[in-house]
């Protein structure tokens, strides 16, 4: 099993983000997965021009190093997001990620994937964030098992309480994948986006070839 961290924060391995983000990793891997690491601001990851090549193609014109993060997030089990908020959201490098990927929210790449999400805040906010990126996951069609987060002000000992809780959630990752757990509430959120999804590809069918053609081959048509 495969367990993948991506980190939005320019703070790095030095930053308080990080800590929730090792913690949730040392869960997973004292649950037994392989786990994987990667500072998304240390890779080249150009802004979405909005061309459509992806939705024809399957692939990104670019060039630069979204082919390589998507394919480890496709061969992963898990994913675990983390971010410091950044004025009320995730930091502009994890959103230039996210912007990147709507062909994988068009066929639903995610779907039997799970993750969580980790953030930081100075002062608060950290509990949108998390809810942001995790509904991210969702719209891609992963099932989400919870967060973690911490506000500096609040203190060292929340800090730490929140350290524990990535640790527990990582842990619990390995489990939810293991048992392939099923959440009720998301289930339905899943089907709803299968529906709105499979209307736009069938709208777009003539243009967007890769993804009729993704859609067909999964005999979701
Ligand atoms: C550009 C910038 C914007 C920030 N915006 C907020 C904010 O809106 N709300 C907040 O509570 N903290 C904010 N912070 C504080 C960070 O979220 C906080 O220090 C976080 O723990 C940093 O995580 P890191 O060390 O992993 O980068 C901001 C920090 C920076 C540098």
């Amino acid at each position: 099993m495969k367990i993948l961290a991506l980190l939005g924060s320019p703070r790095g391995k030095k930053g308080n983000t990080y800590r929730l983000i090792e913690s949730a990793l040392k869960g997973a891997e004292d649950a037994g997965a392989e786990v994987l690491f990667i500072d998304i601001t240390e890779m080249d990851i150009g802004y979405c021009t909005g061309c459509s090549t992806c939705y024809s193609t399957g692939s990104c014109i670019q060039g630069d190093d979204y082919e390589e993060i998507l394919d480890l997030i496709l061969e992963s089990d898990g994913i675990i997001l983390g971010s410091p908020v950044y004025i009320n959201s995730v930091t502009a490098q994890l959103k230039t990620l996210f912007d990147r990927m709507p062909d994988v929210v068009h066929c639903q790449m995610l779907l039997g994937k799970y993750g969580f999400s980790v953030s930081t805040a100075g002062g608060g906010n950290a509990d949108i964030v998390c809810d942001y990126m995790n509904n991210t996951l969702q719209v891609m069609g992963a099932n989400t098992t919870g967060d973690a987060y911490a506000v500096l002000a609040e203190g060292d000992e929340a800090f730490g309480d929140a350290c524990r809780r990535s640790y527990e959630l990582g842990k619990d990752l390995v489990a939810a994948i293991s048992e392939k757990r099923v959440y009720p509430e998301q289930e339905a959120f899943h089907d709803g986006m299968h529906e709105r999804m499979k209307n736009l590809v069938l709208f777009q069918k003539d243009e967007w070839t890769h993804e009729y053609d993704y859609w067909k081959e999964k005999g979701w048509l």
